[in-house]
């Protein structure tokens, strides 16, 4: 049985990470909007994925007998001029991502709650990709600067990912 503790934790990473997912498909309406569609294709896959993030917790809570909160999500920014600044903004959130998740793994071990610990590695891993991933498209707009060719290539090639369903919700079904 989870505790009232982890409970409310876990509730708080749901928010977060569908929150998440809010900030990515604004990004991915206002690079829609500004010609950019490789950029969007790529917030609306993340969109997609962290959608998948929260109903991984939201599948744990209810297979450990918790209790779902969904409560609302708090508004996110709608503009970013530069393909690079929404790359600063993610990798700076995920960041947080990584910390919260850290956090809820530091609380499981205290509370000995190894089930929960066991579901958060996922996470862990997946945290570094993460921001792996944006550090690495940082410092791809870093070198092609304002350089439209640079641009309209890397546009490209963010707009060739595709999305599949996560490990733990593939396995689920
Ligand atoms: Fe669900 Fe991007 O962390």
């Amino acid at each position: 049985m989870l505790s009232e503790k982890m409970q409310k934790a876990l509730n708080e990473q749901i928010n977060a990470e569908l929150w998440s997912a809010y900030l990515y498909l604004s990004m991915g309406m206002n690079f829609e909007a500004a010609g950019y569609q490789g950029i969007a294709n790529w917030y609306k896959v993340q969109f997609k994925e962290e959608q998948d993030h929260a109903m991984i917790f939201m599948n744990y809570l209810n297979s450990r007998g918790g209790r779902v909160e969904l409560v609302p999500i708090a508004a996110v920014d709608t503009v970013w001029e530069r393909p690079i600044d929404a790359f600063v903004a993610t990798l700076e959130h995920e960041r947080k991502v990584t910390a919260m998740i850290n956090n809820l793994y530091a609380m499981a071990e205290a509370e000995h709650d190894y089930a929960t610990r066991d579901k958060l590695n996922w996470f862990v891993s997946e945290q570094v990709e993460e921001e792996e991933t944006a550090k690495q498209y940082i410092d791809k707009f870093k070198l092609i600067g304002e350089n439209g060719m640079g641009l309209y290539m890397l546009d490209q090639e963010l707009g060739a990912r595709t999305y599949s369903v996560p490990a733990p919700l593939a396995s689920a079904e």
